[in-house]
């Protein structure tokens, strides 16, 4: 293999898009160019509003493309033409046949793979940008072998170069990794490979920061970083339970164990569940190797970090509807004086919750909002969704896609302005943590609100004390009720 001059990538989307602005951004003398087979998509990279938003990436993107940066859908010319190609195509979870919802579904990384093994035409070095499972780089070795056997000038080395950016710090984290991560064969012609990607790297990643490795131990590190932060979340958020049940302020508790060197301090804020196109996706795609290599107890553990991010999600959703029940059927039904806990679904008409929604600027994929609103919709709640970076259109499909289009239809209203979502409201449900909803003038939703007006704090980001001196009752995850303020009659949960 030859010095890397032209990189293409295949998959324009949010691993694609910003990790070849940066390369191209770092490496003035390397030509770029990103292609799709989404025709839309590549208009909206080669226009002034790009597909995807993250901080920083505009600015980079304006000044390169055209210049060593294109974004292109003529993907046959690029392979031809590159001598270095990443896959970046999504590996969504499978919803069919053999390991459906649970093994990712790598028809995508494979049919990129025969489009390379079809269009070559000289030496390339292919790389996985892809999350996939471990001998995943077999599979396209596969491919690419079978198309040398018909074409002597062709010749493939297959490496491991996985992704560990963030949605809203990719910039930053493409800009300062805490390592870059490259696997390949161990053969001459692997390790010259595997020399050539660590060049490109070495343009701004210090080199103790760029590590080798085996391509299996590489595939398996990206699904194990993942399967870890996942297990963080799901651990301080099992614990966020015991702290509501005692007394325990599970901020302070996550202070002072992260503080521990040993343990650490990131990645331990109890929510609502993670969300996100990762996580969830690749814990199970651990679950499922592990299953396949006959190692149950294995799969078991890592099957755990999911069934508790669900059920904190479900147990999120049961707290509202417990709490403003009691509410509800007290007005409704003034006589009883043992409100049950099942309530007529009738009961539960009455309340409209505002609901922020979405993590993430934009990708609302395996959001817990989208499920937490599932569950209040199964109890026919009617809903005001704001949230101010996601499309209406896209909160729409989304619940359409775990509920349906006439449950939509019928109690959900998307609203463009906070202050409207929450007037007549019963309660507000924080499900994400943009910085405007600290930021808003809660003396005055909280007058626009039907009374006793209460906030469900799934993000901890509000101060509670402020609220309940402006009258809400509140609820936070991972905080006792104050009993002075816990004005629902429910003792304990
Ligand atoms: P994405 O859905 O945003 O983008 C994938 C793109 O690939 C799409 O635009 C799609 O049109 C294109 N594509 C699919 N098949 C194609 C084909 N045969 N030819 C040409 N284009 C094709 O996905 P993403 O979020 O960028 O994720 C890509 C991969 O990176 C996944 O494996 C994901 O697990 C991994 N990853 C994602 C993140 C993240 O934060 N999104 C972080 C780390 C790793
Ligand atoms: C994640 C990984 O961080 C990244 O390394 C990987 O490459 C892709 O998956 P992403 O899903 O974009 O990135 O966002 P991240 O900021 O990691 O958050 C994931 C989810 O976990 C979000 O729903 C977030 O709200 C939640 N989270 C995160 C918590 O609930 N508590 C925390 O302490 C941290």
């Amino acid at each position: 293999f030859g010095k890397v001059s032209k990189v293409v990538c295949v998959g324009a989307g949010y691993v694609g898009g910003p990790t070849c602005a940066m390369i191209a951004h770092k490496c003035p003398h390397i030509t770029v160019t990103v292609v799709d087979m989404n025709e839309v998509k590549i208009a909206e990279w080669n226009s002034d509003k790009l597909p995807i938003y993250e901080p920083g990436l505009d600015e980079i993107v304006f000044a390169a493309r055209g210049r060593n940066l294109f974004f292109s859908s003529d993907i046959p010319k690029a392979i031809a033409e590159a001598d270095l190609i990443f896959i970046s195509v999504n590996t969504p979870t499978k919803m069919y046949g053999r390991g459906k919802g649970m093994a990712p579904d790598l028809k995508y990384v494979e049919s990129v793979s025969r489009t390379i093994a079809q269009y070559a035409g000289g030496p390339k070095i292919v790389v996985e940008k892809s999350t996939v499972p471990v001998k995943a780089a077999e599979s396209i070795g596969c491919i690419l072998r079978e198309a040398q056997k018909n074409n002597e000038n062709l010749k493939f080395q297959v490496l491991s170069n996985p992704e560990f950016l963030a949605e809203g710090t990719a910039m930053k984290d493409l800009a300062n990794p805490d390592r870059v991560l490259i696997g390949g064969e161990t053969s001459v012609e692997g390790l010259q490979a595997v020399a050539e990607l660590v060049r490109i790297y070495e343009n701004w990643v210090p080199r103790d920061r760029i590590i080798t490795t085996n391509t299996w131990s590489s595939e398996l590190s990206k699904l194990v970083a993942n399967a870890f932060l996942a297990q963080r979340i799901s651990s301080i958020n099992s614990i966020s339970a015991v702290c509501e049940a005692t007394g325990a302020d599970i901020s302070e508790v996550a202070h002072a164990v992260g503080y521990d060197t040993r343990i650490g301090c990131k990645f331990l804020k109890a929510s609502v569940g993670f969300g996100g196109s990762c996580f969830q996706k690749d814990v199970l795609s651990l679950v499922y190797l592990c299953e396949s290599l006959n190692l149950p107890q294995v799969a078991e553990y890592w099957q755990g970090v999911i069934d508790v991010n669900n059920w904190q999600r479900r147990r999120f959703a049961d707290k509202i509807i417990a709490e403003l029940f009691n509410t509800v059927t007290d007005k409704k039904l003034p006589s009883s004086d043992s409100p049950s806990r099942k309530t007529p679904v009738s009961h539960l008409e009455s309340f409209v919750p505002l609901i922020f929604q979405n993590p993430f600027p934009g990708d609302t994929r395996e959001s817990s909002a989208i499920y937490v609103i599932k569950h209040l919709m199964e109890e026919h709640a009617k809903l005001s969704i704001y949230d101010p970076k996601v499309q209406k259109s896209q909160m729409l499909n989304d619940l359409a896609s775990v509920t349906s289009a006439q449950d939509v239809e019928r109690l959900i209203t998307v609203e463009t302005d906070p202050y409207s979502a929450a007037r007549g409201a019963h309660a507000i449900v924080v499900l994400t943590e943009w910085d405007e909803f600290v930021e808003l003038n809660y003396d005055r939703i909280h007058a626009d609100m039907q009374h006793p007006a209460a906030i469900f704090d799934g993000r901890l980001i509000l101060d509670q004390k402020t609220l309940r001196d402006i009258g809400f009752r509140t609820f936070a995850i991972g905080t006792a009720p104050d009993q002075a303020y816990n004005l629902f009659g429910t003792a304990g949960y």
